[in-house]
């Protein structure tokens, strides 16, 4: 068998067919395979004490921004570093051969965050959420993960090959004592091939070391194999990793009359011999049916490669085109202007959005010799993007204003080590606000978040870590492309962050040169979508130059002066507001690191950026920062403070008063909400600050029934009374014309009674993976949640699942999130139930000493559907 690959022979061929109504998919019998790898890890904190200086490995001095003298220096620093896979780096080390005998270390599954578990440190970085880890702990910043797994001998002659979907960082894999290869980003994903090193028939011992030591960010980015690892099996004549490239376009970008399907296929021949075969590519639409499907012949030589590009066209085809004519600069497509005709099995294609996120499918077989050699389904989208200058963002032929969020990557309980039920519940909870994006920054996502924005519908601005000329860094922005352009969700790509030395005078020059190559081989790599750089100064300078959307981040009040100078060029709001408050507090408390909720604190007040934004179409809107608190970056504090400020919900997901703002001007529902403390505690007889979140007309409000006064409602604005405190009831009605759309309450705060338990769903997947996210509350007699609860809950699991983590969202808790209690923070208090493999009713019980507990049964149920999982 050889073991190296020839050089490819790569192949081109375009083909154009027409998709035939009417057959019926074949059950296929393809021999690959998927296996979630997640389970049964051993996991050792600390470096093997035999690794001496082998691993060291040069870097920048700041990995998260790039300085003009750094700029390509990382390539230079490991130029003299031997290859890993060449030199078989570290395998002599203990942790890494495999007879090392590891039955001492910990037990765990994947997703894995050991920074999360780690008590917080006055001395640890602040930026990141105090948490032991990076140079200055360096005991705490390395780690070793080990996994036996075997192999059956029907697997010989199959290609093997692992993949991570993220690692934070610097990691380095090994199988059966061979290494595999090092890779330095905390937030791509990799892939290596195993076959020549793997024992079929027999075992195999996986070892990651993971080197937590170097911060990438500014924020929380937790340590450890964070995301999914996959085992992937298939025939020796296989679809290359991330081999599928499919996407929509509609005559004049416009989505009327029939979709053209483009599909782009990268096949290998891992075999000694020449072969005949067909790409079998079929359709199906979002409610399951068979559209039709292809069938292209050709031919492989033996060890090659080859790229098929088909074009499945149900009427004229036409250069996709992203920017409109009144735009400058979009990208020219490399792709054959064709004309067919035929119909699409009867209806029009089901457009994809947030509103109505219709999933196609796309089945891509190879067959050979009558026999399906490899077999591999992708999900995607139809639906048309373009930005214009004047119009913003346009979705499906229609502006569409982004109603954004950014957000980083943890969550309560957890860290960052998040399983995918956690993405989607995020995502539900941003659409309950009315929003309809998410800005994944700083850095590319895990694919599981662009699964689960595809499915429920939320557009995505999907964004590169470092902007840099190194291979290491085209490489990274490369993978990220390759791995994300199938998703529908996806609707533009941001290559970088607030570079203020790029930004700077004396940095547009370098920063032309850097973008410039990072967008050209982002266009090649996908020619549908258009790319911005999230800038907070420097505009119409250096990046400006080239990218193809300004990106702002802030000042808004900068805004119309560049509009005015750069009329062609389209836009977008990739960073605004920065809004500081804490849930359920009503003035600023510096010594406990709270800031008052009324959202007067920050960078931009919410409804300056926004009257702005809404009122100006060719800002495209913007992503608020931030839809969720994330550990670190605790401003205006510091200690005690451990999170940020910055979400419109807290850390948990329970929405702060701000929260209602957007979802008044976000949603056509009627909004009322009051933002303040209605106790006595701190303000006794003294005149207290009300405000209203609305998009009622008009809101009246009442103090023990006693009209306080009618108020109209200003578009995209807020409302104040100011209110001498009284015991009892503050209300507010809001009125739509003479009729009461909306009515709400804050009452003087009882005491706690009892709790309460909302579990966000009672039936889960028996898969080790699902959760139930449970939110706890802490009620008076009557059932209103009591606002400054802070009773310290006690839970109790039973049957087949565990508590994974637990939160409340206070900004300033120094309380473990792996625990089975936790004090409540305002009234709130968060357990994350996950089920294990097998069906089964999980009780929960919730307790506090003096108030009434609560309990839970939550099913669990298997779901055939479930990835499959190497034992
Ligand atoms: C921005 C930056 C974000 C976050 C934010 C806090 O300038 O892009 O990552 O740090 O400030 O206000």
């Amino acid at each position: 068998m050889h073991v190296s690959f020839r050089i490819p022979l790569i192949k081109q061929l375009i083909a154009v067919c027409v998709v035939m109504p009417g057959f019926v998919t074949l059950a296929a019998d393809s021999p690959r395979e998927r296996l979630l790898m997640d389970f049964n890890w051993r996991f050792q904190l600390g470096d093997a004490p035999d690794a001496g200086a082998k691993f060291d490995y040069p870097e920048v001095s700041d990995l998260s921004k790039t300085h003009l003298d750094e700029i390509g220096q990382g390539a230079k620093l490991i130029a003299n570093l031997a290859d890993p896979l060449k030199s078989n780096l570290g395998a002599d080390v203990s942790f890494a051969k495999p007879d090392f005998n590891d039955s001492g270390w910990r037990k765990l599954d994947l997703p894995h965050d050991w920074a999360v578990e780690l008590p917080f440190s006055t001395n640890a970085d602040f930026k990141h959420g105090f948490k032991p880890v990076g140079t200055n702990f360096l005991q705490n910043s390395i780690g070793w993960y080990r996994r036996e797994f075997t192999l059956p001998s029907s697997d010989q002659g199959k290609r093997l090959w692992v993949e991570f979907d993220g690692v934070y960082r610097n990691s380095i894999v090994w199988l059966n004592g061979h290494c595999l290869g090092r890779n330095p980003s905390g937030y791509g994903s990799f892939h290596y091939d195993l076959t020549r090193f793997a024992n079929c028939g027999g075992t195999n011992e996986l070892a990651v070391r993971v080197d937590a030591s170097r911060f990438e960010g500014w924020f929380y980015e937790g340590a450890g194999i964070y995301r999914h690892v996959w085992l992937v099996k298939t025939s020796p004549l296989y679809i290359a990793p991330d081999g599928v490239f499919v996407w929509s376009s509609f005559s004049n970008n416009v989505p009327s009359g029939a979709a053209t399907i483009h599909v782009q296929t990268q096949l290998i021949n891992y075999q000694s011999n020449a072969v005949d075969l067909s790409l079998r590519c079929e359709l199906f639409d979002p409610d399951g049916r068979f559209l039709g499907r292809y069938r292209q012949p050709t031919n492989m030589d033996d060890y090659s490669k080859m790229k098929l590009e088909l074009t499945m066209v149900v009427e004229a085809a036409r250069l996709p085109k992203a920017v409109l004519p009144s735009g400058p600069g979009g990208p020219e497509v490399p792709m054959a202007d064709q004309r067919f005709s035929t119909a699409f099995s009867g209806h029009g294609p089901m457009l994809w959005s947030p509103e109505s996120p219709k999933l196609y499918k796309l089945v891509t077989m190879i067959e050979s010799e009558g026999k399906v050699f490899d077999r591999k389904e992708t999900e995607f989208g139809i639906r048309t993007i373009a930005f214009d200058a004047m119009r913003g963002f346009l979705l499906n032929g229609q502006p569409y204003v982004i109603k954004g969020t950014c957000n980083h990557q943890d969550h309560a309980g957890v860290g960052t080590a998040m399983p995918d039920a956690l993405q989607y519940f995020r995502v539900r909870k941003l659409k309950e606000m009315g929003s309809n994006a998410i800005r994944t920054s700083h850095n590319p996502p895990t694919p599981e978040l662009l699964e689960a924005c595809d499915r429920l519908g939320m557009l995505v601005m999907d964004e590169n870590r470092r902007v840099d000329e190194t291979p290491l860094a085209l490489d990274d922005l490369r993978q990220l492309i390759v791995r994300d352009r199938n998703h529908p969700s996806v609707f533009m790509w941001s290559l970088g962050n607030e570079e203020g030395r790029l930004q700077a005078t004396n940095g547009a020059e370098a920063a032309v040169k850097l973008i410039t190559p990072m967008q050209a081989l982002a266009h090649e790599l996908d020619p549908t979508r258009l790319f911005t750089i999230a800038m907070n100064g420097g505009w119409g300078d250096g990046f400006s130059k080239v990218i193809d959307v300004q990106g702002f981040n802030y000042r808004t009040r900068n805004i119309d002066a560049y509009h005015i100078r750069f009329p062609d060029k389209p836009a977008i709001g990739t960073e605004t507001a920065s809004t500081r408050t804490t849930r359920g507090i009503y003035a600023d408390d510096k010594s406990r690191g709270y800031v008052a909720a009324y959202g007067e604190d920050g960078v931009e007040k919410p409804w300056t950026w926004w009257s702005y934004y809404a009122k100006h179409p060719f800002t495209s809107g913007g992503f608020v920062w931030t839809g969720f608190d994330y550990r670190g970056e605790p401003t205006p504090y510091k200690w005690p403070c451990i999170s940020s400020h910055f979400g419109l919900m807290d850390t948990c997901g329970f929405p702060k008063d701000i929260y209602y703002y957007y979802q008044a001007w976000w949603t056509d529902q009627p909004v009322l909400h009051l933002a303040a403390g209605w106790s006595s505690l701190g303000s006794g007889g003294k005149t207290n600050l009300v405000r209203c979140f609305s998009n009622c007309q008009m809101v009246e409000l009442f103090l023990n029934s006693k009209s306080l006064g009618r108020k109209f409602m200003p578009e995209n604005e807020y409302l104040d009374w100011n209110v001498a405190y009284a015991p009892g009831v503050l209300s507010a009605k809001g009125y739509h014309g003479t009729k009461v759309a909306a009515e709400t309450k804050v009452e003087t705060i009882g005491s706690p009674a009892a709790i309460q338990l909302h579990p966000d769903r009672n039936t889960i997947t028996a898969d080790g993976q699902d959760l139930s996210i449970v939110d706890v509350s802490v009620v008076d007699e009557s059932g209103e949640v009591v606002a400054n609860a802070n009773n310290l809950i006690r839970f109790e699991l039973k049957g087949p699942g565990q508590i994974i983590g637990v939160g409340n969202g206070d900004p300033s808790s120094h309380e473990p999130d792996k625990a089975l209690q936790r004090r409540a923070f305002n009234g709130f208090a968060q357990v994350i139930v996950q089920a294990a493999r097998q069906q089964g009713t999980i009780e929960l019980t919730v307790s506090s000493p003096t108030l009434s507990s609560d309990n839970l049964k939550i099913k669990t149920k298997t779901d055939k559907s479930s990835p499959g999982v190497l034992p």
